[in-house]
């Protein structure tokens, strides 16, 4: 029977070379630029299983020019977070959660599954040795990468996996964007799709991500931050609203009818958007609020622009793991028209007082 992974293979090996560490804070952290001094990793082959996990110095790693990940992007990966509290106590969010969907990941591409549980505890053996590395400022955290690739070689034909490789890396992170919590605008990118109904939308992949390159970088040169997805699938109503490049969207909208009842809505889980461990936090938090109508309901764009035009569009954020809570004060058009949306002044003169560069929570 092939080998699984488990904690107690685990071999841990010191790095000699414990870097000096930067300010865990909001002065030196830009997102994902900061890495600690150990990784987790193991491997696996079609006939043996895995081999014995273990921690090691942070290392490069040698692949041969045939492996598979580097010509059809056979990966999957995952992001989460370890966040340090005021009794200096480690606590994981919701990593189930992570451990399921790197799963889901994993099996869409034929990669191999493995012991979410073991997995879980050799991450957490990893984060008790960087433990230093996890920062303790509020709105800061580690960023936890587990990264599966597809390594056989020599073969450039296209199949099925048969040997991979497993990483975990660590990161200290404060906000994902350089501005901090800052209202950012979105780009609507309407005509370079990113996920398409029975396509690979609801997979952590890095096939999703590469193709946000481009919208992203045509967004940049009309001031947005990020992109929102809008799929033309043919059908009325302009469009239908997916999620942002790295985050998942949420509009509170004032409905029309007599009760003008406030309605939080969000694309629903239906293969065409990743299903944000954050997202689902969010939701649940606000039907417990109880005082809004909470959906995960199909979105047309032509709603939203509706709902704006009348004053019905209340507000606008992202949620992410590496985003957390986004406030969004926009949405661009390719034309570069733009559909303004209202947002929390209080919290965002707490933002825009801020100088650029610096991060934080507001207390
Ligand atoms: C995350 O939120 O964890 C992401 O993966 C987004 C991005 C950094 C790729």
């Amino acid at each position: 029977v092939p080998s699984d992974i488990r904690y107690e293979d685990l071999v841990i090996t010191r790095s000699e070379h414990i870097q000096v560490k930067p300010k865990l804070d909001a002065t030196t952290l830009r997102f994902g630029a900061v890495y600690s001094d150990h990784m987790l990793q193991a491997s696996w082959r079609e006939e043996l299983g895995w081999t014995a996990p273990s921690i090691d110095p942070l290392s490069s790693v040698s692949l041969h020019p045939c492996a598979q990940v580097l010509h059809y992007a056979v990966q999957c990966f995952e992001g989460m977070k370890c966040y340090k509290g005021k009794d200096g106590r480690l606590r994981l969010f919701r990593p189930d959660m992570n451990m399921d969907r790197f799963a889901h990941s994993a099996d869409r591409l034929t990669l191999p599954q493995f012991d979410k549980v073991e997995l879980l505890e050799c991450i957490k053996e990893l984060l008790r040795i960087e433990r230093d590395w996890v920062p303790d400022e509020e709105g800061f955290s580690i960023y936890i990468r587990p990264l599966l690739i597809f390594v056989t070689h020599p073969f450039l034909g296209v199949c099925p996996t048969r040997e991979a490789m497993l990483f975990v890396i660590l990161s200290p992170v404060g906000p994902y964007f350089p501005s901090g919590l800052k209202p950012i605008k979105l780009y609507v990118e309407t005509q370079n799709g990113r996920a398409f109904p029975g396509g690979v939308g609801d997979t952590k992949i890095g096939g999703n991500y590469a193709p946000t390159l481009l919208p992203q970088l045509n967004g940049t040169q009309l001031g947005c931050s990020q992109v929102l997805f809008v799929l033309q699938d043919g059908n009325p109503g302009g469009g239908l609203v997916g999620e942002s490049s790295s985050m998942n969207v949420f509009f509170l909208i004032q409905q029309d009818g007599e009760n003008r009842e406030l309605e939080l809505v969000t694309p629903p889980l239906d293969g065409l958007i990743l299903p944000g461990i954050t997202r689902d936090s969010v939701l649940t938090l606000a039907r417990g609020f109880g005082n809004m109508k909470v959906s995960e309901r199909p979105l047309r764009f032509n709603e939203l622009e509706g709902a704006a035009e009348n004053g019905r569009l209340l507000e606008v954020f992202g949620t992410g793991t590496a985003c957390m809570v986004q406030p969004v004060m926009g949405l661009v058009m390719k034309d570069q028209t733009e559909i303004v949306v209202p947002f929390n002044n209080e919290a965002a003169e707490y933002w825009l007082a801020k100088p650029p560069g610096t991060a934080g929570l507001p207390h």
